[in-house]
This record gives structure tokens, sequence and C-alpha cells, in this order.
């Protein structure tokens, strides 16, 4: 029994130190309900009653040595199981992030929020209304009838006869003249839309921007004044600007407004192609007609109006010489703002 005892010692030891045996197979192999030394200890009974004792405790000797080299086993797997978790899951707290891109308002609506910001401060609110326009609030409010040539120049989408994507950011005018009655001084800033085709200085959709100020007793030079402000706001205090006549079929008199230019102070170089001026709006005191279509009556009141290219203003801004840029999306563009 004795010779027996050590030969399960010796090949349970054997195979808990090879790495490639499952040690629980061992532990059911020697030590489970019908291991081999379970078999032997229940044999003990067989034994004289002499051999019992010595028989018995190597018995306890040799399942305690068993036990001890599973555990150990078990406990160095766990160990390296552990290891190879932490060198596989290894973080690394100084490496650098991965930047986070952050995004930022595209120029136009920079230029424009700039825009709205120098008339709010001389009092203006912003009021809105509907790319999708009657051909009414467009065109006839505005002293522009049917068959008028100055519907060549301002061309359009036409959704149905009387239904179009607008032009011009004028038929604001007209609606916030229909619900407010004077005083009124509003900035109209929007997408308007022309069948142009598309160039450096043309695009079918672009941005406008326009201002309407009626009360008692506004003269041209309300309108001067502001245009001024505007400008020295816009592009500094050294900006002059200057009017030309004009025809707008809603506006009379009207004229063409330029300011000087900012990138020579007016002597005359590339971005204003040596005119030394820029020209950014069109203005002028609203039509008697027009006042008279929304409901205001032009014995009393008085208004002027101008609109302006929000993309111009942009261009001459940033010095971007191509209209295209504002609208291809490009990051290389976008990103330089
Ligand atoms: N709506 C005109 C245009 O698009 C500009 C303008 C607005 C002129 C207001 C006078 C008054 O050309």
């Amino acid at each position: 029994m004795k010779e027996l005892l050590e030969k399960i010692r010796a090949a349970a030891l054997a195979e808990i130190s090879d790495a490639a045996a499952d040690v629980e197979q061992t532990r059911v192999r020697f030590l489970g309900k019908k291991g081999e030394l379970t078999t032997v200890l229940r044999g003990m009974g067989a034994l004289s009653p002499e051999d019992r004792p010595a028989m018995g405790q190597l018995a306890n000797e040799v399942r305690t040595a068993i036990e001890n080299a599973i555990a150990e086993r078990m406990a160095r797997q766990k160990e390296r199981a552990l290891a190879h978790r932490l060198e596989k899951e290894k973080l690394d707290v100084t490496m650098p992030g991965t930047p986070v891109r952050m995004g930022h308002q595209h120029p136009l609506t920079r230029v424009r929020r700039e825009m709205e910001d120098v008339f709010i401060g001389m009092g203006f609110s912003i009021a809105e209304g509907p790319e999708v326009e009657y051909d009414y609030y467009n065109f006839q409010a505005l002293n522009i009838p049917e068959n008028h040539p100055a519907r060549d120049t301002q061309d359009t989408f036409y959704i149905s006869d009387k239904i179009l994507l607008r032009s011009q950011t004028s038929p604001v005018q007209v609606r916030v003249m229909e619900k407010q009655k004077p005083p009124i001084r509003i900035i109209s800033p929007g997408r308007v839309y022309r069948s142009d085709a598309l160039d450096a200085t043309h695009s079918p959709l672009f941005q406008q921007m326009e201002g309407l100020v009626v009360d008692k007793g506004i003269t041209m030079s309300d309108l001067k004044g502001t245009l001024e402000t505007f400008a020295k706001q816009m592009f500094g205090e050294e900006t002059k600007i200057r009017f030309r006549p004009h025809h707008f079929p809603f506006t009379e008199p009207s004229a063409e407004v330029d300011v000087s230019c900012f990138a020579c102070g007016g002597k005359g170089c590339r971005v204003c192609k040596g005119e030394g001026w820029i020209e950014i709006l069109g203005a002028g005191m609203v039509h008697p007609f027009v006042l008279s279509n929304c409901g205001i009556d032009p014995e009393v009141y008085s208004g002027f109006a101008f609109g302006m290219g929000i993309e111009r203003v942009a261009m001459k801004h940033y010095g971007i010489d191509d209209i295209r840029l504002f609208y291809e999306n490009d990051e290389r563009f976008l990103g330089q703002f």
C-alpha cells in the first residue's frame, strides 16, 4: 500500500507540474469520489490495526501534498491571467488624447450677425419673411407690375404663376407695413433667389439684408446717417460713403451706395479694381405708392429702405474673390475663419 500511495503522489505531482494538463481533471482523477487516492483510503479498513495509523498518516500527507500543489498551481494561473490582462489593458494616461474637432460659425453667418449687431445697436429689430413668396409681395406691391422691365433683372424661379422664390428681401417691407403701423425700424436678413448662372460673382442663391424705417418726418439725411454709421462700424472709422443716382421702382429717389475701399482707403487698388469705391447696396425713400399699398398714408409718413448683399459684404470684408466658395462646404476654405 505504501508503494501505491507513493506512486499516486508522484503521478499526481507530475501531472500538476505539467503546464499542459488540466488541474481540475487531475483533482477529479486523484481526489474525486471515485479518485485513485479516495479508493485507496476506502481500502484502509482492510489493513491490520498495527499498519493502519502509519498508512493513514501517509495517505493524509499524500492528499495534503496533492491539494497544496493544486492550490499553488491555481494561484499561479490566476496571477498569470491577471498579469496578462493588465498587460493587455495597459492604459497610458499621459498619452495625448484624440483631439475633438470643434466647428465654428460659417463666415456668412458671422458677417450677417455682425451686420445685425450694428443695426440692433441703432434701434432696429429683426423681421423675417418667407422665401417662397407671392408674386404680389415680391413684385406687384413693390410697384413692379407684370411686364415691368425690372422683372428681367430679377428673374427668379416660379413655383406657379403667382408663387415664386423671392428675388429680394424687399417683400418683407410690405409684409411688415401691412401688419405694423409706424414707427417702423426693421432689418430683414435672409436668402433670396435669382435664375442667374453660377460664376465667381453670381449665385442663384444668395443672402440679402433689407432695412426699412417709416415714421413722421423721415428724410434722405436719416438714410445717409444710418448707412454712414453702418459703414464706419462695419468697415472702420475712416470709411466714407457715396450715393449715386439710380432707379428702383419701389423707392423715389433711389441711389446706389458705395463705400470707400477699406483696402486702399480710396486710392484705388486690386480690391476695388482701381475705383477707390465699392458698391455695397441699393437704397432710397420708400415710394408713396408702396406706402399707400400697405395702408400707410404717404402724406403723413415717409420712410427709407435699403438692401444689400451679405455675400458681397463678406467677400469685401475677408478679401474673398469667388462667391462659390461660400457654398462648396470645403473645409480647407471654411477652416480659415
Ligand atoms: N431690393 C433691391 C435689390 O435687390 C435693393 C433695394 C432694397 C433697393 C431697398 C432699394 C431699397 O436690388
